[in-house]
């Protein structure tokens, strides 16, 4: 039989991001002041993020220089492996090649860290000694539970209320690492008590919980804010992904035709796929697939609009695929893909026809998550294993046309606390949200009154 794994040496981690930004055939419209309506400055994002993450945010260097400290981190556990997945091949009977990229083997157990190190070194090069932020999942709290840890800061989390429920050891995690962590809504902030006065049953959002943690950040001095997805600098620190990936699928004499990863903010997507865009916009044919809940379809139902990233206003606008600011997705079990918006660089690959996307219910996505865990062995976390169901679907697709794919997706984390859903699914109980219309247009009336993008009927 052919190589399963692909590795690398520790100094074939990255040296450079990768910035989309440089080859984007159009550059995304400008985040606006919801005030002046006018596009945001440095100064505007001062109070919340370090200088040098906010000259990331807007640079339009194609490769960005990785400092040493970082790739120190980095060593912990990357270059992370590729995979053949030979094992569900042979399940699925298929013609096709399929790889992964396992970004599981973190410390945390995700891609996150990835940026979460990457933030944290920068909050402590500006000087300032505690960092707040959100997490949905629990993923993303215990990448910055880990990545303050190792740089000397405090960490304060924000969980979704319904994720802080289900998984309790994520909480644990967090504090193993030393951060303190509350359920959102919380009684810490104004935004989160505004929440709890109307609906005191909240299960909470990722809308909300940013809301909770911006305002933490901005009502004090020595604290940044630190987001997990969405913004460029974040998409762009998860490029080490892809570009290992590249040199992998060297090794293995490979390259894709169809390169798949979940999305909830955009960013371990725009992790893997973005160095192979970088090919593509070059000229090579590849397809790009971005996947997402039936019950959170940012990017198959959602307009491309100006909207808040978050539930109470409290952020810029910003140019993408929403459902509405106040849209609260049903308490799927993917909690890392409960978000309303998206990264606006993916959103403008979509209206670009650069890349596809498609929504899945979370019944077929864990029949396929499971079908995984049994010929390849790895449990996936349930965002990924949306990633696992379009493979298995696109390879289906291909035999039953007669073609033979090369396919490529994300197995941005492993699922060992999310067991929960696993019992869930296992037992018959899982529900699939069929989200009605009327639901969407309710959402997207908050809207209404905000500036459209260029381009998109008022
Ligand atoms: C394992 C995993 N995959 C994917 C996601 C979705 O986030 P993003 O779209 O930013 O990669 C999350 C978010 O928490 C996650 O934990």
């Amino acid at each position: 039989m052919a190589e399963t794994k692909f590795l690398l040496p520790e100094d074939a981690i990255p040296r450079r991001w990768y910035n989309i930004q440089a080859d984007l055939p159009n550059a995304p419209q400008p985040i606006l002041h919801p005030g002046t309506g006018q596009p945001i400055g440095p100064d505007d994002l001062a109070p919340l993020f370090p200088m040098a993450l906010i000259g990331q945010e807007v640079s339009q260097d194609a490769e960005v220089d990785i400092p040493e400290a970082i790739r120190d981190v980095y060593r912990l556990w990357r270059p992370t492996p590729l995979y053949r997945a030979h094992r569900l091949e042979q399940a699925l009977g298929t013609r096709s090649r399929i790889f992964y990229k396992y970004e599981g083997v973190s410390p945390a157990g995700s891609h996150k860290p990835n940026t979460a190190i990457a933030q944290a070194y920068y909050v402590k090069q500006d000087g300032r000694r505690r960092i707040a932020t959100e997490t949905g999942a629990g993923q993303w709290g215990s990448a910055v539970a880990l990545a303050s840890q190792l740089f000397g800061l405090e960490c304060k989390v924000y969980m979704v209320k319904v994720s802080y429920q289900q998984k309790p050891y994520r909480r644990s995690m967090m504090q193993t690492w030393g951060a303190e962590v509350v359920a959102s809504p919380s009684e810490d902030t104004n935004a989160g008590r505004g929440i709890l006065a109307d609906h005191p049953d909240s299960p909470g959002s990722l809308g909300i919980a940013i809301s909770e943690a911006v305002e933490d950040a901005a009502t004090r001095e020595d604290t940044a804010y630190s987001l997990g997805s969405v913004l460029n600098h974040v998409l762009m620190h998860q490029t080490v992904i892809g570009q290992e990936a590249i040199a992998q699928l060297e090794q293995a004499g490979a390259y894709p035709d169809l390169v798949v990863g979940c999305v909830g903010g955009g960013s371990n997507f725009a992790g893997l796929t973005f160095p192979f865009l970088r090919e593509k916009i070059a000229g090579r044919d590849i397809d790009v697939l971005a996947c997402e809940p039936a019950a959170c379809p940012t990017l198959t139902r959602g307009p491309f609009a100006y909207d808040f990233g978050d539930t109470s206003q409290l952020t810029p606008l910003v140019p993408m695929h929403t459902l509405g600011h106040d849209f609260v997705p049903a308490g799927i079990h993917a909690g890392g893909l409960r978000y309303h918006g998206m990264a606006p660089l993916v959103s403008q690959l979509v209206v670009d026809d650069l890349i596809d996307a498609e929504a899945y219910n979370q019944n077929e996505v864990f029949a396929s998550a499971v079908q995984f865990a049994r010929s390849e062995a790895i449990i996936p976390a349930p965002e990924a294993a949306h990633a696992i169901h379009a493979t298995i679907k696109a390879a289906r697709e291909a035999d039953e046309e007669g073609r033979e794919r090369t396919i490529l997706f994300n197995l941005s984390g492993h699922g060992h606390f999310d067991l929960g859903a696993y019992d869930a699914y296992l037992a018959g109980d899982l529900e699939d949200f069929e989200l009605p219309d009327e639901e969407i247009e309710r959402a997207l009336k908050a809207i209404e009154p905000l500036p459209k993008p260029a381009g998109v009927a008022g």
